[in-house]
Order: structure tokens, then C-alpha cells, then sequence
């Protein structure tokens, strides 16, 4: 479905484009090689390009901006607290989210009719688990679902007038006074979510500071709730495309997670991501100079037939061991785990209550974004079963 792509691999395999004053980098080889190597390719431009001045926690990087070896200690602190064992205790807190948004669209619409499927539940999903997952209480569920929606537009600034980016601002404030005030408590008071467990965990005697565990749930909201929103849809989108493709997910559940890692590779949530040359590399007989914008094509790298056989096909039985949709090397993505669970507990549990939920058109809006892939809605016709 990515015809620029495979240009952009055969012809010119680093490719500089003036509108970004960078290089795209789209064969799976040089993108896992830009990924892995985050002395050369530095991450330390992403967060301020992204939140600027309504970072709400600025006086310390997050980790997504951190380069090796500073990385590396941080890292190990959250990977303690995000462990599988951990996330897998998740999941009948997740099936119930799903059930209960599920419960409100009947309330809202019926048995049977039509409703939007990302407003009314992929945009839902996951700012509902990881608020659970983070310990946020119920009586805040409201205010936190708007900070976070506030937070995640910050990327868009420049298309916004003053009225909202005030808004984005007063968000930023409290998303932040309200992690203090969790931080405080459950320092005093640790319990099973997130927070405690960042409080927590410790390494070669180290622990995180008050800044670093504010910054990771901010991460942690940012990172994980466009993203897996995104990927429910896009999975949705794909499935009228794909023959029969629920009728036999419906048969034989187990089928859901192949579904849902071929749908990763076939068309990820994050197309690209940016780094910057802290030296002048060559690769392909093209010169990066230093310091300049280099963006590896996540997307293309999933689809480069060097890499996969018929890339271009989605192939449910294709059970790809490695795909570049959760990034490569030291960023790799902390909720690897956790997504892919959403997204199986979710399809899951929506094919089981639904006897038919089919999106009305063959090709939504899609989002205005090079970086971030995922439709804007997706009306659909639904049926529960009986
Ligand atoms: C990093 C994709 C869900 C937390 C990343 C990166 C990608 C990615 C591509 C690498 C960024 C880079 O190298 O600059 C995705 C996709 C998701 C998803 C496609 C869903 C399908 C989540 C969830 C969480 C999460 C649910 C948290 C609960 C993070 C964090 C990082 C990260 C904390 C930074 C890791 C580091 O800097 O070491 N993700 N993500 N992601 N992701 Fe995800």
C-alpha cells in the first residue's frame, strides 16, 4: 500500500528532503543500523521539539530524549517496573475497560445502528487502562482524560491561536500538580500501580528522582495512548480489506495475536521517527553532514522485501519475529508488551460482544501526519449479539 516507499528503497535509499531539511532513511538494514547506534543518531532534540515550552516537567530530560550511556540507567529502572510478569496481571482490569466502554456504546445507541468507533472507543481504550494502570482514581478519570488530550495536541502548536495553546499550558500544570500529589502519597503509601512501582524500583542502589518518576508517567501517557488508539483503528480499518478476516478471528480466537503483529508491520501506529547526526556520517555514497534531522522510515523498513517475502501482502500466518514498528536498539519501545496485550484483550473482547461491527466506508479520513498513522474516525455499523 506504500508505493513512495518502495521508491524511496530502490532509488534513493537516503533520500534528502528540503520542506524538512533532512535525510529519510528507508531500507530495513540502514534503519535498524540508525536505530541501534544512539551515539551517532542522538534523540536528545525529540522531547523539546515535541512539548517545546508546555513540557511539564522541564528541569530533567525524559528518557526518550536521553542518549547513551545517561539513557541506560533510567532505562533499567523503568524496564523493573514494566516487566512482563507485572503487565500480565493487567489483563482482566484491561477486558473489563474494553466491557465497560462496550456497555456505554449499547447505552448510547442500542442494540443494533451505527457509531464512531474511534471517538466512541479506540480513543477511549487506552487513556482508560494506563490511567488504571498509573493508579489514577475514579474522581479524577474526567480531568485527566482532558489533560492528556490537551498534552498530546501540544505537537500541533503552530496550527493553534492563543485560546488553545492557554489551554494546552493550564494542562500542562496540572497533569504535573497532579503527579506531585500522587508521587507524595504513594510515597508515603505504595500500592500495585505504576507510580509505586517506579518509586520503587531500584538499581545498584539507585532510585528515580521525583522529576524522573513525574516525567515517566507523562512519557508513559504520551508514548502509549495515540499510539494504541491508533492501532485499533487501523486494524478495523484493514478488516473490511481483508476477506473474511473476522469471521475466521471469531472462529479460532488464538488467531488474534498474529492478526494483530502482521497488522504492526503491515501499517504501524508510528511511520517514522527523528534523530539527529551528532558527526557527519556516509551511507550509501550520500554525506549527512553534523547535526542535521534524520528520519528513519519505520513504515518502509517494514515493508522492505529485502527483509520480508511479498512485503507488500498482509499475510496472517506470516508471524513476523522482528518488525521496526516499536523503533529498534536502546529506545525500543517500554510498552511493547502492554500495547500488543490491548490490542488482542480489545479485538478480543469486541468480536465476542459484537456479532457485527463493519466500518461503513472503505477508506476513512486518515490523520494529517507524516509521523503518526491512524484514521480520525471510523463510522461502523454494529450489531451486539444476543
Ligand atoms: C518508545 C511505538 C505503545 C511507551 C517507542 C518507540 C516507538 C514506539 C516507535 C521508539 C521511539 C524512539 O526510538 O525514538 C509504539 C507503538 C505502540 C506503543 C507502535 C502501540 C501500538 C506504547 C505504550 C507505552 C509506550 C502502550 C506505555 C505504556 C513508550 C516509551 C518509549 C517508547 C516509554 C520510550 C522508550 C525509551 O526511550 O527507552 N514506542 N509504542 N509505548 N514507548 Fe511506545
Amino acid at each position: 500500500p506504500y508505493p513512495h516507499y518502495a521508491q524511496l528503497r530502490e532509488i534513493a535509499p537516503v533520500h534528502y528532503v528540503e520542506s524538512m531539511n533532512g535525510y529519510v532513511i528507508s531500507r530495513w538494514d540502514d534503519v535498524m543500523a540508525v536505530l541501534q547506534d544512539g551515539k551517532t543518531f542522538s534523540s536528545a532534540q525529540f522531547w523539546p521539539e515535541l512539548l517545546g515550552e508546555y513540557d511539564p516537567v522541564p528541569e530533567v530530560a525524559p528518557m526518550i530524549s536521553l542518549d547513551p550511556p545517561g539513557h541506560v540507567r533510567i532505562r533499567r529502572l523503568a524496564n523493573k517496573a514494566f516487566v512482563p510478569g507485572k503487565v500480565n496481571k493487567m489483563g482482566d482490569k484491561i477486558r473489563r475497560v474494553a466491557n465497560e466502554l462496550i456497555d456505554d456504546i449499547v447505552d448510547r445507541h442500542g442494540d443494533e445502528g451505527e457509531f464512531d468507533f474511534v471517538w466512541e472507543f479506540t480513543a477511549l481504550f487506552p487513556v482508560t487502562v494506563i490511567a488504571d494502570v498509573l493508579g489514577v482514581d475514579l474522581a479524577q478519570r474526567e480531568d485527566f482524560k482532558h489533560w492528556v488530550d490537551a498534552l498530546l495536541s501540544a505537537g500541533n502548536r503552530a496550527a493553534y491561536d492563543q485560546d488553545r495553546l492557554d489551554g494546552i499550558a493550564e494542562a500542562s500544570k496540572d497533569i504535573r500538580a497532579y503527579f506531585e500529589k500522587v508521587f507524595d502519597q504513594r510515597s508515603a503509601n505504595p500500592g500495585e500501580d505504576l507510580i509505586s512501582g517506579f518509586i520503587q524500583a531500584e538499581v545498584d542502589g539507585q532510585k528515580l528522582t521525583r522529576s524522573e518518576v513525574l516525567n515517566m508517567a507523562i512519557l508513559l501517557l504520551i508514548g502509549g495512548v495515540e499510539t494504541t488508539t491508533n492501532l485499533l483503528g487501523i486494524s478495523f480499518t484493514h478488516m473490511k480489506r481483508i476477506g473474511n478476516i473476522q469471521e475466521k478471528l471469531r472462529a479460532d480466537p488464538e488467531l488474534i495475536g498474529p492478526f494483530v503483529e502482521e497488522m504492526l508491520r503491515y501499517d504501524g501506529p508510528v511511520q517514522m521517527l527523528f534523530r539527529h547526526t551528532t558527526r557527519a556520517v556516509e551511507m550509501h555514497g550520500v554525506t549527512i553532514p553534523a547535526n542535521t534531522l534524520v528520519m528513519p522510515l519505520l513504515g518502509a523498513a517494514n515493508h522492505d522485501d529485502r527483509k520480508y517475502d511479498n512485503a507488500e501482502q498482509f499475510e496472517l500466518d506470516r508471524k513476523p519475529k522482528e518488525m521496526m514498528s516499536f523503533g529498534q536498539g536502546p529506545h525500543f519501545c517500554l510498552g511493547f508488551y502492554l500495547s500488543r496485550m490491548e490490542a488482542r484483550l480489545a479485538i478480543e473482547t469486541l468480536l465476542e460482544r459484537f456479532e457485527v461491527l463493519e466500518p461503513l466506508t472503505g477508506e476513512p479520513k486518515w490523520m494529517e501526519s507524516y509521523f503518526a498513522r491512524g484514521p480520525k474516525g471510523l463510522p461502523v455499523r454494529f450489531k451486539i449479539r444476543g
